[in-house]
């Protein structure tokens, strides 16, 4: 049997998940990962808050199943969502086997969860952070690298993808607008189009596909690379390509805005797991204004609804200790957060009076004590915002310190894309059947995120559908003559 070639375009996790997965699956497979940046990791390396996978305590199926159901508010698919789910035990396992010293054991609760399921990295012994989206590149990576007949090709951009005329399909790429590669399978992990908020792709006057399907949204802060240009969606729907939900944008609550360069087009994350904490978001006067643990468009929303697109986050050290100091350093050094020593050294910060704080911060804390006490009168009061988890007290201790920063929602990540199936294969707009030996997977696919991507989703869809793709796209050329 002649050897076979399968192509990823894309280095972020679904494409080094898919490769790794069709080396193994055919040992004389050549597999070969193309990207058109310098360097591999994508969105993917950015990735802060982490990837969920069920856990054993408290957690089910059926309540992760749910939640990523509800959240993708009816234009989730079933059959895909339920697949993400049942594999997530396997995809953490499977991520431990390609490196054994992975460690993936801080879980925290983030926002639309009902549970904690959602895994990242401790730091290091000295205490230096492990941002989870880079460990997983980096684990994966080095995987890769050791495989025979497997290579990486950067500063590769596929400009095209080449079909048989005659059954339509795939037979390989064309790079840099100038070098065919010959290919049996094609796997398309480019991400998605978050990246460019601008309305011209091109000099030429190309649209971008955010101006072309959200032109609400141009000119908003992102949290993504350039890279993320919908350069995968673009090539899939060239050769027929089905899309959807190509209009479903979600918008990150908190990015941070660096007071250096508040206009900054690209803002760097305040990752979820701040307000899994127990952070609170306060608007320009001061006052609480969302169940900050609320759903991600929910809680952006709140944010629009305020008088100011900029709001504050405060957390006290108690919250940041958990969170992790050495990360919130970063930040620190970086300007995003400032310090505050008191109340009243935080109230001075945001221009409001310390009474309000004070009122505010007690009337939050109530919450918190009706948790830890058996005192109905005070549990039984509702939080005016809806928000049910209080992992810590606001104004409680001798002597709190506080963290701040102003934050601003930000386009984050782009649930709508190429139509897949179950087993990542491409969809025909015309045919609705797969596109012979075209394959899918991460963010540059829809069907699993629906209205609104639940924090987490994004990381574990890449290991779930990448490998998946990786496997079909071995076995297809195996079966093909
Ligand atoms: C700041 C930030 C934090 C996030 N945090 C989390 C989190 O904690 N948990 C979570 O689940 N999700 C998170 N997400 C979302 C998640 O990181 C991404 O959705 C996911 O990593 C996408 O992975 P991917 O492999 O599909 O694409 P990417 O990782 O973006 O990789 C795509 C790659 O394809 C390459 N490429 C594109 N077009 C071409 C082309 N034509 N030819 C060759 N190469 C091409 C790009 O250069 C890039 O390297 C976060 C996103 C951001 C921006
Ligand atoms: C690469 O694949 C060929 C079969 O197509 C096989 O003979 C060869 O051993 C493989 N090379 C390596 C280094 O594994
Ligand atoms: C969901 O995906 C499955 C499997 O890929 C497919 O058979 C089904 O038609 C899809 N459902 C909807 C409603 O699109």
């Amino acid at each position: 049997m002649a050897q076979k070639t399968t192509i990823i375009v894309g280095g972020g996790l679904a494409g080094l998940s898919a490769a790794i997965e069709a080396a193994t699956t055919n040992a004389a497979m050549h597999v070969i990962l193309v990207d058109k940046e310098n360097n591999i990791g994508g969105n993917s390396a950015k990735a802060t808050s982490g990837i969920n996978g069920m856990t054993e305590t408290g957690d089910s199926w059926e309540a992760f199943e749910r939640d990523t159901l509800e959240s993708g508010g009816g234009l989730s698919n079933e059959s895909m969502v339920h697949k993400l789910v049942h594999e997530s035990v396997d995809a953490l396992q499977w991520l431990k086997q390609q490196d054994t010293t992975l460690d993936l054991s801080l879980v925290s609760q983030c926002g639309g969860h009902t549970y904690p399921r959602t895994h990242r990295c401790p730091p290091k012994p000295n205490g230096s952070p492990v941002p989870v989206g880079w460990r997983l590149i980096q684990a994966l990576k080095q995987r890769f690298e050791q495989l025979d007949n497997a290579s990486v090709r950067t500063q590769s951009r596929v400009s095209r993808l080449e079909t048989d005329p005659n059954t339509g399909a795939i037979t390989g790429v064309e790079l840099n607008h100038n070098e065919m590669l010959p290919a049996n399978a094609v796997i398309l992990t480019c991400g998605g189009f978050g990246g460019q908020t601008q309305p011209l792709d091109q000099p030429d006057g190309t649209q971008t596909l955010l101006s072309q399907y959200a032109p609400n949204l141009l000119n908003i802060a992102t949290t993504n690379g350039p890279w993320a240009n919908g350069d995968g969606i673009r090539l899939g729907v060239a050769v027929g390509a089905a899309t959807k939900d190509m209009d479903q944008i979600q918008i990150h609550p908190t990015g941070f805005v660096d007071p250096n360069n508040p206009k900054a087009g690209t803002k760097f994350l305040a990752p979820e797991a701040l307000r899994a904490y127990g952070g609170v978001l306060l608007n320009t006067d001061g006052h609480r204004f969302t169940n900050e643990l609320g759903r991600r468009d929910a809680v952006t929303q709140s944010i629009l609804d305020q008088s100011s697109n900029v709001v504050w986050l405060v957390l006290t050290d108690t919250m940041i200790e958990q969170f992790g100091p050495s990360t919130a350093e970063f930040y620190a050094k970086r300007g995003f957060f400032v310090k505050c020593s008191s109340i009243d050294h935080l109230a001075e910060h945001l221009g409001v009076s310390a009474t309000i704080l004070n009122d505010e911060f007690a009337r939050y804390d109530l919450h918190v004590d009706g948790k830890k006490t058996t005192d109905t009168t005070v549990s039984s009061v509702p939080d005016a915002f809806g928000k049910t988890i209080f992992p810590n007290p606001l104004a409680q201790g001798p002597e709190v310190n506080y963290w701040v920063a102003q934050i601003t929602p930000c386009v984050h990540y782009t649930m709508g894309g190429l139509a897949i199936n179950t087993d990542a294969a491409v969809l025909s707009e015309h045919t609705k059947q797969p596109i012979p030996g075209l394959y899918a997977a991460g963010e540059v696919t829809s069907g699993v995120h629906g209205k609104n991507r639940l924090a987490g989703n994004s990381l574990l869809e890449c290991v779930v559908y990448g490998r998946t793709a990786g496997q079909n796209a071995a076995k297809y050329c195996n079966e093909k003559q």
